[in-house]
């Protein structure tokens, strides 16, 4: 996934990587909901509607994307995986 958000800002116009990004995230929040279900993780359901709501704000881009909005997409990721992601990681 972080090489997706790299190739996005080396290529800010390029749809298929954006497309790509979408689909890598959306699957990789699927499969980590699930695990989380799973394991019986409290938390999925708010969980679940963060990823939700960072999903439905990609889907509002479009390339060519802006330097600005690659960088807090690329945030936005990083300080969910270290702050959210992380109470869970040795549990799943
Ligand atoms: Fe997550």
């Amino acid at each position: 996934m972080f090489e997706l958000f790299e190739k996005l800002g080396r290529d800010p116009s390029n749809s298929e990587t954006f497309k790509e990004l979408m689909k890598v995230t959306g699957n990789h929040h699927v499969t980590e909901e699930l695990l989380m279900q799973k394991a019986d993780i409290e938390g999925l359901t708010e969980h679940r509607r963060v990823h939700s709501e960072f999903i439905a704000k990609l889907r509002t881009f479009s390339p060519p994307l802006d330097d600005d909005t690659v960088f807090w997409m690329k945030k936005w990721l990083i300080a969910h995986v270290k702050t959210l992601d992380f109470k869970y990681i040795g549990r799943l």
